[in-house]
């Protein structure tokens, strides 16, 4: 088919490096099929999904079985972040980077996490084992205390926005300081997923720029939403960790424009409109966004910064959603458009305004917090190894052939470091394009 593409910008094939879609056994919610349409319908083409399934996929064994079963379902490249299990912390010094070169840990208990690692013992002997394996460690840092209120109101039904407000903010920070502290005696790789207080932002650059190998991730509901949209939307924006200030949300965006961010991720973590309409505490925090993240932050870009040239705004998009995620996450071959690399663009209109209703809605929870909103920029085409997989126009999805980037491609490449310094190699400077990040 024709691509349309005047008056468009055609960037490299986006990477959402953080997506639950629930398979194996959380199926009701999210699967491979409506998932991976929800990506390319979102310009995304290669997704990295969560360990955090019935059950969770823990070591290299439970990692080969989903890939088994996502094998044929997927119109995206994919690849598996494994878990980190608290129980065996040495598979982490030992792991097949074919397999996998990173693992997730959940630090605090909550409706979806798979094995949380609530001991501090446990917890440093994950961060040595990673640093001997060379894995990089995907922390969801909130301590106990975020969850303890919850324990407390069981039987006492109070709103969401009661509950959101009175979650301490400094379960986050603490567990934010003890990553950095763990990565300054370890070496360790670390890289902070789902970002999302003012203190934060300002804890993880300092440790930065005092050459600790750690970064973090802004998700689009972070920079979309804030505690006053609570009142009108309700579990919907019930998260981990919860939707803060507009001041976080400010310092947020502002850690997008001076770099700060390695990179842009969903969390697309649907449940059933059933499950979110349970009585307080009961639903579970978690929401789409796989096919809404780029269009949200361009929408939020322009509506920001309308004086930003719209060409750097664009490189700046492509550059979080792609550039840096494939060279965080060793993927060769995607990124950048250039002789050689795979065949995975989008088409995107910046201009087009356009409603965001239930009726767009890929995935198959079938619902979105966004619903309603005015887009700035729609996806046109989605092309993942120079197939089609998206035509907006004439609204077709491609076949699913998506494949699965285990890390053997990865393997015998150079590895491009996207952080500033190494605290174990203080005189080794910083490789590759660590742009503005200092
Ligand atoms: O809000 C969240 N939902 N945070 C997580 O860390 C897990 C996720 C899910 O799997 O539902
Ligand atoms: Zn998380
Ligand atoms: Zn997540």
């Amino acid at each position: 088919p024709r691509v349309r593409a005047d008056g468009c910008y055609v960037l490299p094939g986006l990477i959402d490096s953080h997506v639950h879609f629930r398979t194996p056994g959380l199926e009701h919610k999210e699967d491979w099929a409506h998932g991976s349409r929800a990506a390319v319908a979102g310009g995304v083409t290669t997704v990295i999904d969560m360990p955090n399934t019935v059950p969770p996929t823990l070591d290299p064994e439970a990692l080969v079985s989903k890939a088994e079963l996502v094998a044929g379902t997927s119109l995206v490249d994919y690849r598996f972040h494994l878990g980190a299990d608290p129980r065996r912390p040495a598979l982490l010094a030992r792991l097949d980077p074919g397999i996998a070169t990173t693992a997730k840990v959940f630090m605090a208990g909550h409706h979806t996490a798979p094995t949380v690692v609530r001991d501090p013992i446990a917890l440093e002997k994950i961060f040595a084992a990673a640093a001997i394996g060379g894995v990089r460690l995907l922390l969801h840092a909130e301590d106990e205390s975020i969850f303890t209120l919850l324990d407390q109101w069981q039987g006492e039904p109070r709103s969401y926005l009661d509950y959101e407000r009175r979650r301490p903010r400094s379960g986050g920070i603490s567990a934010v300081a003890r990553v950095l502290e763990l990565v300054r005696r370890y070496g360790t790789e670390a890289h902070i997923l789902h970002l999302s207080s003012a203190e934060e932002a300002d804890l993880v650059t300092a440790a930065r720029a005092a050459g600790l190998p750690v970064t973090f991730e802004v998700t689009g509901h972070h920079l979309s939403f804030t505690d006053a949209d609570t009142r009108r939307l309700g579990a919907r924006i019930r998260l981990s960790p919860a939707i803060r200030t507009q001041a976080d949300q400010d310092r947020l965006w502002e850690a997008l424009r001076a770099g700060e961010v390695a990179c842009l991720g969903s969390d697309h973590a649907p449940h059933t409109v059933e499950e979110k309409t349970r009585p307080v505490p009961d639903a579970p925090p978690g929401l789409p966004g796989v096919q809404e993240l780029a269009v949200a932050v361009w929408t939020g870009m322009r509506r920001r910064w309308p004086e930003e040239d719209p060409d750097l705004a664009a490189t700046r998009l492509a550059e979080h959603l792609s550039a840096r995620p494939a060279e965080m996450f060793r993927l060769p071959g995607k990124g950048r458009l250039e002789p050689g690399a795979d065949a995975d663009l989008v088409v995107f209109d910046p201009a087009a305004p356009w409603m965001l209703s239930a009726h767009d809605v890929r995935s198959k929870c079938g619902w979105s917090a966004y619903e309603g909103w005015t887009m700035t920029g729609r996806v046109l085409t989605t092309i993942r190894g120079g197939q089609v997989a998206w035509d907006a126009e004439r609204g077709v999805f491609g076949r699913p052939e998506g494949r699965w980037l285990s890390g053997a491609a990865a393997q015998d490449r150079p590895r491009t470091e996207i952080t500033a310094r190494d605290p174990r190699h203080a005189e080794t400077e910083a490789q590759g394009p660590s742009r503005g990040a200092g």
